[in-house]
């Protein structure tokens, strides 16, 4: 799949998403540096605060099979390999060239690419057999798909994890208060065309008409990095067959 050599007028939002991170990227601007300094993986915890407590939460263990969808530099496949030391490969997609290319040079810088494999790809078509993990991952991902990219990604996700196998998102949640949540949206939306934000009701029932099971609420915050902005997420499963 070559992503990066769509043209930006593309209709799909997901190559205009992509085309987005790759501008970040590759921009020399304060902005672009701002946002690439929060990207890298020593800042990981700042912007995924929840992560801290996956490992004991999801009862991870160094056979279990991870997939990160939107890997970004990677930061939360690499903590996580650090605080768990999985035996299996870790797998990280994203659907921007240069992202991926960051992140391929993360794992290089720590010895870490024979333990973590980062590809190109997009959410609604995972390049992964049926049935081959036991966590799947994503975090401040689908606020760029629309209900019916949704709706694609979750039955992905569905898809890959093994029965029983386990999915936790979270993201960027609406704010109740209207100055906030003005503001919220245009710092999102500053560099990225897409900013779907969902209330936790409306995430439930996504991944409950997806067919998820066992939904806990988890990743509302504290967070250290931008506090004001609201987040939601889950855990949740897919049924035992
Ligand atoms: C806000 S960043 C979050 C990165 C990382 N997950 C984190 O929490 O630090 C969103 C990432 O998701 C990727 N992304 C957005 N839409 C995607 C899609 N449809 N398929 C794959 N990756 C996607 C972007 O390229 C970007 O790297």
């Amino acid at each position: 799949m070559k992503i990066d050599e769509y043209p930006e007028a593309d209709n799909d939002e997901q190559i205009t998403t992509a085309n987005d991170y790759n501008r970040w990227l590759a921009q020399n601007t304060f902005g672009a540096r701002w946002v690439r300094f929060w990207f890298a993986p020593k800042q990981t915890l700042f912007l995924n605060t929840p992560a801290r407590k996956l490992p004991g939460l999801l009862a991870l263990t160094t056979e279990c099979k991870v997939l990160d969808i939107g890997c970004g530099y990677g930061g939360l496949l690499i903590y996580l390999n650090r605080r768990v030391g999985f035996t299996q490969v870790m797998e990280g997609l994203d659907c921007s060239v240069l992202m991926v290319k960051r992140a391929q040079r993360e794992m290089q810088k720590r010895g870490l690419d024979s333990r973590i494999h980062i590809r190109q790809g997009l959410a609604t078509s995972l390049p992964y057999p049926d049935g081959c993990f036991d966590v799947v991952l994503s975090t401040y991902v689908i606020k760029h798909l629309s209900d019916q990219r949704s709706r694609e990604m979750l039955a992905e996700v569905m898809r890959v994890l093994k029965p029983g196998g386990r999915f936790c998102l979270w993201e960027a949640a609406p704010s109740r208060n209207f100055y906030l949540q003005v503001f919220n949206l245009k710092l999102l939306k500053m560099g990225v065309s897409t900013a779907y934000l969902r209330t936790e009701g409306q995430l439930r029932e996504c991944l409950e008409s997806a067919g998820f099971t066992d939904l806990e609420p988890y990743g509302h915050g504290p967070y250290y990095y931008y506090p004001p902005l609201p987040r939601v997420g889950f855990i949740a499963r897919r049924p035992l067959e």
